[in-house]
């Protein structure tokens, strides 16, 4: 089957390649991917990626194959997985506490933006615990996780400052409830109680001068790949808050369990996954430079075309 496999170094970080078929443990299933969606972390990842990693955790398709331990779904059945690696691909193998099956009306090109940003944005509103009334500030929230994060955390109640780069990329985050958009932090006048941080350098100080005396200061990522920079004699805010630092594959929940949640929301209209591009998987390259340069809203996703009878 093809798959795309890291090059290291050459003009595209990927390339399409003849590879082995899954070979899925016993409490796996096979997908046959649809869709897949691509992100930021994975650029990251795919600069110096481990011997045998390839590249995907977002997928979409159908189950041709079991898991041989009778766990999961059967053969057929239309799913959204979230593997270990490898989704950038005809075929996938899938643990089965990390799919969740489909609604008839759920395409996958959509399913497939949700598992990785979804999960996260999922899981930093749990880590945040309730959040109506609370004045929130979310960083880099033009991107994927960004759009999950303000449309659920606006629906619990939270009053929603979200830090875009222009305010035309911030636009659907205000349909989808956030309270004001801000093109700095530094112009947020805050104080704000909780703070979902992924952009790093002097982001972070920033968004910290703005806490709330004993807010909470969510770490997630870095996406501008600077060293986050804080000060601890800069006195703006307040003088005691926490900093947590927040990974999404350590949590209490299986996959499985929140995915399905992200399924259940999508198909009730209560979580509108925003696919900014949909392209043929031969675009993946090309779809990479464009998530690098910032001009990818929410998600992209990519269609594999279906196996020829
Ligand atoms: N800790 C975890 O478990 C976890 C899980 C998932 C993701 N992450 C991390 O969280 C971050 C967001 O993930 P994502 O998938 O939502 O990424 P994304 O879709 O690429 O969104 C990142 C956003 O960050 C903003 N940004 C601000 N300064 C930037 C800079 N110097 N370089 C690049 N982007 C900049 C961009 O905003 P504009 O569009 O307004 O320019 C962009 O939309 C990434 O760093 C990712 O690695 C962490």
């Amino acid at each position: 089957m093809l798959a795309w496999t890291p090059t290291e170094g050459a003009d595209d970080p990927i390339a399409l390649t003849e590879v082995d078929a899954p070979r899925p443990g016993p409490s796996e299933v096979v997908v046959q991917v649809a869709a897949y969606s691509v992100n930021r972390g994975e650029t990251f990842l795919l600069e110096a990626p481990r011997p045998g990693w390839r590249p995907g955790r977002d997928v979409a398709g159908t189950v041709v194959q079991a898991a041989s331990d009778g766990s999961g779904p059967p053969v057929g059945r239309r799913v959204v997985g979230h593997p270990a690696q490898g989704g950038w691909a005809e075929q996938v193998a899938v643990p089965v506490d990390a799919v969740s099956e489909l609604p008839p009306d759920l395409e996958p090109t959509v399913a497939a933006a949700l598992p990785l940003a979804g999960l996260t944005a999922l899981r930093l509103l749990r880590t945040m615990g309730p959040l109506a009334g609370r004045r929130v500030l979310i960083t880099g929230a033009a991107g994927g996780v960004g759009h999950y994060f303000v449309e659920l955390a606006a629906a619990q109640g939270a009053v929603v400052s979200a830090v875009v780069s222009t305010p035309a990329r911030g636009r659907r985050l205000l349909e989808l409830g956030a309270h004001e958009l801000l093109t700095s932090v530094e112009d947020g006048n805050g104080p704000y109680d909780v703070v979902a941080e992924s952009v790093g350098g002097a982001v972070l100080g920033q968004a910290w001068s703005r806490l709330a005396q004993r807010g909470l200061l969510v770490w997630f990522g870095q996406a501008s790949r600077e060293p986050a920079q804080l000060d601890f004699f800069d006195w703006r805010g307040g003088a005691s808050g926490t900093l947590r630092k927040f990974d999404a594959s350590d949590g209490d929940v299986p996959d499985a369990l929140d995915l399905a949640t992200l399924v259940r929301l999508v198909a009730g209209g209560r979580l509108h996954p925003e696919v900014d591009r949909v392209r043929d998987w031969r675009a993946t390259p090309e779809v990479l430079r464009a998530l690098l340069a910032r001009e990818v809203r929410g998600n992209a996703v990519l269609t594999v075309p279906a196996p020829s009878a």
